[in-house]
């Protein structure tokens, strides 16, 4: 009971609390056939973190942050937004979105798309002059603010994105693909923007599925892949299940050392003293380390490698398609 009782106290702290998530289209016209976009989906994002949600197209990256701002109805499942359902009256002004490939009236400046949209959103005319020059300023577009928008690059309407989606000053920022098709000068610049609105105390759920960008930023992230959640965690956490380690040895390993090494790992690499192996088990490790000390090599150091999150997740997938 106590376990449980913890459990809930969890999900009522947390930021976003996703509980058993499942989404089922139906597509085909004439012989209907149903995709299945997500399948219980449990996720938590804490208060200030930067969460990323990883996985490769059609993965439910963005069929999951619709449901979640009540734009798209879930088949079973709940989830809760600072401490209320999800879709609950007074949550929406609290939460800012932006969608995947949002399109803005070419013919408006900056500062006049900020208007329109805040309008729209039911904030005062009045304050809203005052916020969209701030918010122009905070993506660095305070320049631009009275040059049309046909005129933008993709970085800067990613910027202007985020200018818009901060309006309302939200607690939570739902953001589907920031940086997509953005270059990597534009990419930095957005990814050090998110990085001051977390030290602002705000909590950002992201969505990618540019993994280098998810690793640089993000505190924790969920790899989510044909609407599974295949793991949640750290970067350091998820990646330390890869089983990969680097052995540096006093002296150079033999031949037949080195078979028998390799006869119990999943991939072996050699460089002079150093041995980088990837494990099929954690418990194979003391075995390896026993063939090398009965065969009198002396050891130096016994490193857990750190994987990149990019062979992580390939390796993630590909193990799940091919078990
Ligand atoms: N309105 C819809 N009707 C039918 N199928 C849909 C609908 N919306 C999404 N899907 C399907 O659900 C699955 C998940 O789509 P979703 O757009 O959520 O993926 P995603 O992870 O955001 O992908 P991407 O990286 O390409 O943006 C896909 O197979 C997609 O075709
Ligand atoms: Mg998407």
């Amino acid at each position: 009971m106590p376990i449980l009782f913890g459990y809930f106290a969890h999900l009522q702290m947390s930021t976003v609390a996703i509980s058993h998530l499942s989404k089922s289209f139906s597509s085909g016209l004439f012989r209907k056939s149903n995709i299945q976009a997500l399948s219980d989906v449990s996720i938590t994002v804490s208060k200030g973190e930067i969460f990323g949600l990883l996985g490769p197209n059609g993965a439910g990256k963005t069929t999951l942050v619709k449901i979640l701002l009540s734009v798209v109805h879930p088949t079973s499942g709940t989830a809760t937004i600072l401490g209320q359902p999800m879709g609950s009256t007074g949550i929406r002004e609290r939460i800012g979105y932006l969608p995947e490939n949002h399109r803005y009236p070419s013919f408006l400046t900056a500062h006049q798309t900020l208007l329109h949209f805040g309008r729209l959103q039911g904030l005062s005319k009045h304050f809203l002059s005052s916020k969209a020059s701030e918010l122009l300023r905070v993506v660095g577009l305070e320049e631009w603010s009275r040059v049309k928008i046909k005129k933008f690059s993709k970085g800067m309407l990613q910027r202007l994105g985020l200018a818009q989606a901060l309006l309302n000053d939200p607690e939570v920022l739902f953001l589907d693909e920031p940086t997509d098709g953005v270059d990597p000068v534009g990419r930095k610049e957005i990814r050090d923007i998110l990085k001051g609105l977390r030290s602002a105390g705000k909590t950002v759920f992201l969505n990618s599925h540019l993994l280098s960008e998810v690793e640089e930023i993000s505190d924790r992230v969920a790899i989510l892949n044909k609407g599974e959640v295949l793991s949640v965690g750290t970067i350091r956490d998820i990646t330390s299940h890869a089983l990969e380690y680097e052995i540096r040895l006093g002296i150079a390993p033999s031949e037949p050392v080195l078979q028998k090494i390799g006869a119990l790992s999943r991939s072996l690499e050699t460089n002079q003293l150093t041995l980088t192996l990837a494990l099929h088990a954690k418990e194979d490790l003391n075995k390896i380390l026993q063939i090398l000390l009965q065969e009198g090599m002396s050891i130096e150091s016994v490193m857990p490698r750190k994987s990149r999150l990019e062979d992580f997740f390939i390796n993630l997938i590909r193990t799940r398609e091919n078990p």
